[in-house]
């Protein structure tokens, strides 16, 4: 375990398309103004660290786990100063100093999970009056998965052998989220659709729906969705999850199906998401309903549910 922390954080240190997006958002930022900043999950310290470098005075770096200790320690190797360790999550901090600025970098492979919504809400407590909050907004994309590679796993139940129907097995597999890096060619030649976007301002919730619809191109079968995001770090810096953009360390989530959809062209295939990752656990709920329509008439809709994907 230990050496999965630190792996977690060397991913994420070796990602420069993150550190490009990051440095230029904080540039932006530091050039329009920003002395202070807060640093919610600083990790290693990396942008506490890319924030004085880029003129900030002073930074507090709140985040509970030892890592922190890594953080101070690799500020003085690198003689960094006007940083505060602060060992707390930051929903746990009293009374925060106010600063100019916050940057969150909490964001995992869904981008919600983890009470993300709940970090980057309870931040703006830590905002003096005319402060900003990286990111801004965050928008959910999907798109449909063509490629039967991942599936392979799932359908593996099939192939146990020994007289053995584990039908009912795979059903409880398949009602989960996975991680995979996805590529454009995995996905059906349709445009992604964007089934959230939440504004990081003021009061929003943690419980988040959408819907999406696509028409197929042409005679297909979808496996599954994709889905991916994008954070807004300052107007006009959005860094992307997308297998359309260059690759970060982030991959993407792919929702299974417990039947594929066999489509032909123009045919509708629709996607409705429904999450909920507050209340403080780290737990997820999510539930997404897959459509398939023709000439208007329904031809299939599942409906898969993590709550039924887990065994204890
Ligand atoms: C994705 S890592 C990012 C680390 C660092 N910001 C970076 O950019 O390399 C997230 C870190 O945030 C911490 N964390 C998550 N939510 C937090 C919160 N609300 N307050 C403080 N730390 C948090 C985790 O312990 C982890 O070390």
């Amino acid at each position: 375990m230990r050496c999965m922390l630190i792996d977690f954080h060397r991913k994420m240190l070796a990602d420069r398309v993150r550190h490009d997006a990051f440095r230029r958002a904080l540039a932006a930022y530091i050039a329009a103004g920003a002395r202070t900043v807060a640093d919610l999950g600083a990790g290693t310290g990396v942008l506490s660290f890319f924030a004085r470098e880029l003129g900030a005075k002073e930074c507090w770096l709140y985040d509970p786990g030892t890592v922190l200790g890594l953080a101070a320690a690799l500020a003085d190797a690198n003689r960094i100063d006007g940083l505060h360790f602060v060992p707390v999550h930051s929903l746990e901090a009293e009374d925060p100093p106010r600063v100019d600025l916050v940057v969150a970098e909490v964001l995992g492979n869904f981008a919600y999970e983890e009470g993300v919504l709940d970090t980057l809400r309870d931040a703006q407590r830590f905002l003096a009056p005319g402060g900003r909050l990286m990111p801004s907004a965050l928008a959910q994309w999907a798109q449909p998965v063509t490629s039967a590679r991942f599936d392979q796993e799932l359908v593996s139940f099939r192939t146990v052998g020994h007289g053995l129907d584990l039908a009912l097995a795979e059903r409880v597999a398949r009602n989960n989220m996975y991680v995979h890096a996805i590529e454009a060619r995995d996905l059906l030649e349709v445009p992604p659709a964007r089934w959230d976007m939440v504004e990081l301002k003021g009061e929003f919730s943690s419980a988040r729906q959408g819907a999406v619809r696509w028409t197929a191109p042409a005679s297909a079968r979808v496996q599954g969705f994709a889905l991916w995001w994008e954070a807004t770090l300052a107007p006009g810096v959005v860094l992307s999850t997308s297998p359309h953009a260059e690759r970060t360390h982030w991959d993407q989530i792919y929702l299974p199906l417990t039947t594929p959809l066999d489509t032909e062209k123009g045919d509708a295939i629709e996607l409705a998401i429904a999450c909920e990752t507050g209340g403080g656990e780290g737990g997820i709920a999510m539930q997404w309903t897959a459509r398939h329509a023709r000439a208007g008439a329904t031809l299939g809709e599942q409906t898969l549910d993590i709550a039924r994907g887990y065994v204890e």
